[in-house]
């Protein structure tokens, strides 16, 4: 062995032994005949110490460290003089004194200080290996590895098997674009990196592996935010002979199990379930954050037959009038600007315009639209939302759905720009009760709210054949603090059911089999009832360890480009790889 022990392990139960440590140079303080040095390992930090008085020639050459240099010490474990303890780290009450010192590398200037952490990210991006050292990463890393090693040993003892499937495979539809990797033997071909396992574990239930699991990197290409990325892993699990009830009971069990010994927090369980109705009426998403307040009200019947005409117009077009109520915190003041500046930024969400009332008293307000209505209406109004003087009232006027969405999306920005959000909460739930589809106004078509493969309820199944928009899903979504971390299903285990899904879905029938006539060709021979879940494992850490973005938990992330900074891919190939692949480009 090179050591006798990591930098994270001596304390004052090792005083006077000899030692032997190895890691990098951290930091070095140069006080003329005492030079200290932190030394960083994966473990932690050991502050060593080279004395002139005792070893002039060692001395002499710590004079030549510079940070990160790694380097091999043997010495032995002291005491701090009083009052120089570090109580911030478990070696903080010793030092070891240096006898020798061999240099193992040496390293440039590196482009910026491990222990910062306020470095631009992108020089992060391109210097991993160094961003890795500092602790925060490995505290990132450690904390996943252990949290898979929790989930695997929650899904071994409840008897899971854990399978892999293969990445070079056909497209798995699950809403984004494939990656596609050219075949060389087979030339103008392509194999479809999957965008999860979907299709194999149904299989895998079909070929009688009932309880399977695997930790699955699932790839892609779609627009990439802080909680996505090109790629990601899943704990992917599936079951046979099961309702939703008990896939959403294993799967309590599991999150329980990781939370409470992750973060020592016990989970209460069954964990509530919200319907999908209910969570677009109250908070405007399908992921409602429950961790603050400031609920969404219709206020439709309340504007109806008033005086003011683009509430009118919206009304007579089926449409909605929603609001919230927001208490600005003491002294903020709303100006114009603020509400054009909001104004603007809801039209992503697809909102033309923002409505608003500064309330005065229980059936007054200011606001440029206030003429509108009768104090009766305002207080109606005000009343809905419980609103008090000093808060501001924000209304969208829009279809259904659009009012729903903008004013939730609103909700959330003004909780996170005003602070308004219990930090310490875990708002953990499901939203069951999905639609099974929902309608792509662009392309005016059916599209799969989950996947194609997701079963309807019993009692919806008729409606395949007649109206497919009031069809509710065996589907079951788990959200945690406003992020979807899950999501899973019942599925459909029958060719025929299957076929109809695939025609609401307007894939006709070459397509069916050009695509999936392996799938329905197994659900025929002898498919048993199944369903399972997904949990995105990068979100469900980021969230555990209340990081920014998933890239704070993955060793070697891409940017939001899709681009690796350090190796830099993707990148041009030879014009002979594609030769051989066959491949012409512009
Ligand atoms: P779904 O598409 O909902 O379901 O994915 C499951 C979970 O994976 C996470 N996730 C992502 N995380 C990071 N980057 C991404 N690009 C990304 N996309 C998804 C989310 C999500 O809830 N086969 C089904 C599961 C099933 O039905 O069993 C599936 O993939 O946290």
């Amino acid at each position: 062995m090179m050591r006798t022990a990591t930098c994270g392990e001596l304390n004052t139960r090792n005083l006077k032994q000899t030692v032997t440590l190895a890691g990098w140079v951290a930091t070095r303080r140069d006080h003329g005949n005492l030079i200290f040095i932190d030394l960083r390992d994966r473990w932690g930090i050991t502050q060593i110490v080279f004395s002139s008085e005792k070893d002039v020639a060692t001395h002499k050459k710590a004079e030549d460290l510079r940070s990160e240099m790694v380097i091999k010490i043997t010495g032995v474990v002291n005491a701090r003089p009083a009052g120089t303890e570090n109580k911030k780290i478990p070696t903080g009450d010793i030092d070891v004194l240096v006898s020798e010192l061999e240099i193992l590398n040496t390293c440039p200037t590196p482009p910026f200080e491990i222990g910062d952490s306020f470095v631009n990210e992108e020089l992060r991006l391109t210097y991993r290996f160094l961003d890795l050292r500092r602790r925060e990463m490995v505290e990132g890393l450690t904390t996943r590895y252990r949290m898979t090693k929790i989930v695997r040993d929650y899904l071994d003892q409840n008897h899971f098997l854990e399978i892999e499937t293969p990445y070079l495979t056909r497209s798995t539809p699950e809403g984004a674009r494939d990656f596609l990797v050219p075949s060389r033997l087979t030339q103008g071909t392509f194999y479809a990196l999957p965008q999860s396992p979907q299709l194999f574990k149904q299989l895998l239930m079909v070929a009688g592996y009932d309880r399977y699991f695997q930790l699955a990197r699932c790839f892609r290409d779609e627009d990439l935010r802080s909680d996505r990325q090109p790629e990601h892993t899943q704990i992917d699990l599936e079951m046979s002979f099961v309702d939703e009830n008990d896939v959403m009971g294993m799967v309590e069990g599991m999150i329980a199990d990781v939370t409470e010994k992750v973060l020592g927090r016990k989970l209460a369980k069954p964990f509530r379930r919200m319907p999908y109705d209910e969570a677009m009426s109250r908070y405007g998403s399908d992921k409602p954050d429950l961790r603050f307040g400031m609920e969404l009200s219709d206020l439709t019947p309340i504007f109806d037959g008033g005086g003011f005409k683009i509430f009118n117009e919206v009304i007579a077009a089926q449409g909605r009038i929603r609001g919230i109520a927001f208490t600005p915190p003491a002294g903020t003041e709303f100006s114009r600007k603020n509400f054009d500046d909001l104004t603007e930024w809801l039209k992503n969400y697809g909102a033309k315009g923002l409505a608003w009332f500064k309330v005065k008293s229980t059936n007054e307000v200011e606001s440029p639209i206030a003429k509108f209505f009768d104090a009766d209406r305002l207080g109606r109004v005000i009343e809905t939302l419980s609103a008090k003087p000093g808060d501001i009232i924000f209304m969208v006027a829009s279809d259904p759905h659009v009012s729903a969405v903008a004013l939730g999306a609103l909700r959330c920005k003004l909780a996170a720009d005003y602070k308004q959000i219990r930090e310490e909460a875990f708002e953990i739930f499901w939203v069951v009760d999905f639609p099974l589809f929902d309608w792509n106004t662009d392309e005016k078509r059916f599209q799969a709210l989950h996947h194609p493969f997701t079963a309807p309820k019993d009692a919806d199944k008729a409606l395949l054949d007649t109206d497919p928009a009031k069809i509710k899903a065996k589907a079951y979504d788990l959200v945690l603090n406003g992020t979807e971390i899950g999501g899973g299903s019942i599925r459909i285990h029958d060719t025929a059911t299957q076929q109809k899904v695939f025609n609401v879905l307007q894939i006709g029938p070459e397509e069916q089999q050009n695509k999936f006539g392996f799938l329905l060709k197994a659900l025929s021979y002898g498919a048993p009832p199944h369903g399972g879940l997904a949990i995105g494992l990068d979100r469900l850490v980021t969230l555990f360890l209340k990081r920014e973005s998933i890239r704070d938990v993955i060793a070697f992330p891409k940017t939001q480009k899709g681009t690796c900074l350090m190796t830099e891919a993707p990148s041009t190939v030879d014009a002979k790889q594609l030769k051989e692949l066959g491949i012409k480009t512009q």
